[in-house]
């Protein structure tokens, strides 16, 4: 397997203060890692640094140049149709059957000529999902995607995220507070404190992962352990509790 990101010895300083302090990071083709880490840790920050939209970033950082972004809101265009959001800035001849087919992927086939503003959180986040698709990126870069949504909505983007990997095969770096949500998605979770990876590991739970699983629970009390959450304070369990 070739390495799809390398980075090594990553810094970033903001005004003086040091949030990236030598971040070592290796993802091969086609792994799907998630990267957890407490509020203000900058997780976020090596993700733009990952999408090429830093120019402070210090280090060596290796990634392909096909790569996609998903943040939390959907960031579309509010004058643009669905499908031109999708398609913005594609300059293939099949552009326009190519973003109605990732439309078409996500389930907003039907919604093409839609405003953005007609759409739910959901669909919304489904169409930037389609839009980061059509590039197809070597390496989709998720911030955080299902941060606003509610948990039935997570759930189905959960598994059409699993869906659409399982065929693409991108290298996947998923930004996320929720210890399950990595557990369920990721073949390796990161933990990011103090501005270094402190914790790199496997997610050896069987399919069909299940919260009851005892590696699962093993590995979900390692990572709260890791992020400093007590888990036996009410709501240790609430995605939210690890922005404390
Ligand atoms: N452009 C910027 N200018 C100044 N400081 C910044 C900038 N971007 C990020 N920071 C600071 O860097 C730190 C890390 O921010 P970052 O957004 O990467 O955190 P995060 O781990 O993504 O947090 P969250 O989980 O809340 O999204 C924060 O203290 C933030 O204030
Ligand atoms: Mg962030």
């Amino acid at each position: 397997m070739s390495a799809a990101v390398l980075a090594r010895g990553v810094r970033r300083t903001f005004a003086g203060r040091e949030v990236l302090r030598g971040l070592d990071v290796e993802l091969a083709d086609g792994d799907f890692v998630a990267l957890l880490g407490r509020s203000g840790s900058g997780k976020s920050t090596f993700l733009r640094a990952l999408a090429g939209l830093d120019r402070g970033v210090e280090g060596e950082l290796l990634v392909p140049s096909r790569r996609s972004v998903v943040f939390q809101d959907a960031r579309l265009l509010p004058w643009a149709s669905v499908l031109d959001n999708v398609v913005l800035g594609l300059r293939r001849r099949d552009a326009l059957a190519q973003g109605r087919a990732a439309l078409a992927e996500v389930g907003l086939a039907g919604h093409e000529d839609d405003w953005p503003k007609t759409l739910s959180g959901g669909e919304a986040q489904r169409a930037a999902l389609a839009r980061a698709l059509v590039r197809e990126p070597q390496l989709l870069l998720l911030d955080e995607p299902f941060g606003a949504l509610d948990a039935l909505t997570r759930i189905r983007m959960h598994a059409l995220v699993q869906q659409l990997c399982g065929r693409y095969h991108p290298a996947v770096l998923l930004v996320t507070h929720d210890v399950d949500e990595a557990l369920l998605l990721a073949d390796r979770v990161l933990v990011l404190s103090d501005g270094v990876i402190s914790l790199d590991a496997p997610v050896d739970v069987p399919s069909p992962r299940l919260r009851a699983d005892r590696q699962f629970i093993h590995l979900r009390s390692r990572l709260l352990a890791e992020l400093g959450v007590d888990e036996t304070a009410e709501g240790a369990h609430d995605p939210l509790v690890v922005r404390a």
